[in-house]
């Protein structure tokens, strides 16, 4: 359901996710995570948990000042540093009561300017084939649909890289959509994935 109506800017606030802040509303996150995701797809404590490399600077927190729950949390994003110069978003959601009204946008758009401080070259990012509009949340903010090889190139390498696995995050089936996003640097090299 779309919410026509938009956060004043002054009420919403991107906050650095910290493993104190995840671990004091751990019980907010897995409600969220249960009105977003079907069941057999929610993300548990333990999946809260993993550690990854940057994951607590990464990661954001979106809180609105209008929310009625306990703590203001509306939505997040969990995403790591994997090999030399890419990130990956594990997990992106936003309370029902709050999508379409710019959060997701923010929240992505926070952790890339996080992670351009670590001269990361590039973003991936996964969807169910079927999200319709999630992909289409994707590529308007710039991310481009990988191409067959490229996605199975992909899976590869997070299986090593990420213990994707206990993400629940790798189908070799392919039907999953994986989503990049090429961050321009002026000095350094390119990356390839
Ligand atoms: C995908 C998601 C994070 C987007 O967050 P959001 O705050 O609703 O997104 P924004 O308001 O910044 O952008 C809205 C755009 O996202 C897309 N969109 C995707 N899912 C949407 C939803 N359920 N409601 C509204 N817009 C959605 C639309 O293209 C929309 O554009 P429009 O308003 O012109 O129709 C959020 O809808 C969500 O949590 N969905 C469920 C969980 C999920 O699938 N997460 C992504 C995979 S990990």
């Amino acid at each position: 359901m779309k919410n026509s109506k938009k956060l004043q800017k002054d009420k919403v606030e991107i906050v650095v996710l910290t493993k104190e802040y995840l671990l004091e509303r751990l019980e907010n996150f897995l409600l969220i995570e249960k009105l977003c995701f079907p069941s057999s797809n929610c993300w548990s404590e333990q999946n809260f948990l993993e550690e990854l490399p940057m994951k607590w600077s990464f990661s954001k927190a979106c809180l609105a000042s209008e929310n009625k729950m306990k703590d203001n949390l509306v939505g997040y994003i969990f995403a790591s540093r994997y090999g030399q110069r890419k990130a990956h978003i594990h997990r992106l959601a936003v309370h029902p009561s709050f999508q379409g009204r710019g959060i997701g946008s923010k929240l992505v758009c926070h952790m890339i300017a996080e992670v351009l401080q670590q001269r990361i070259a590039k973003i991936t990012a996964e969807s169910i084939a079927e999200k319709t509009r999630v992909n289409t949340f994707y590529r308007r903010l710039g991310f481009v649909e990988l191409q067959r090889d490229e996605t199975l190139r992909y899976l590869s390498v997070k299986k090593k890289m990420l213990k994707a696995d206990s993400f629940h995050a790798v189908n070799d089936k392919g039907t999953r959509c994986v989503f990049s996003l090429n961050i321009h640097i002026h000095r350094g090299n390119k990356s390839s994935l």
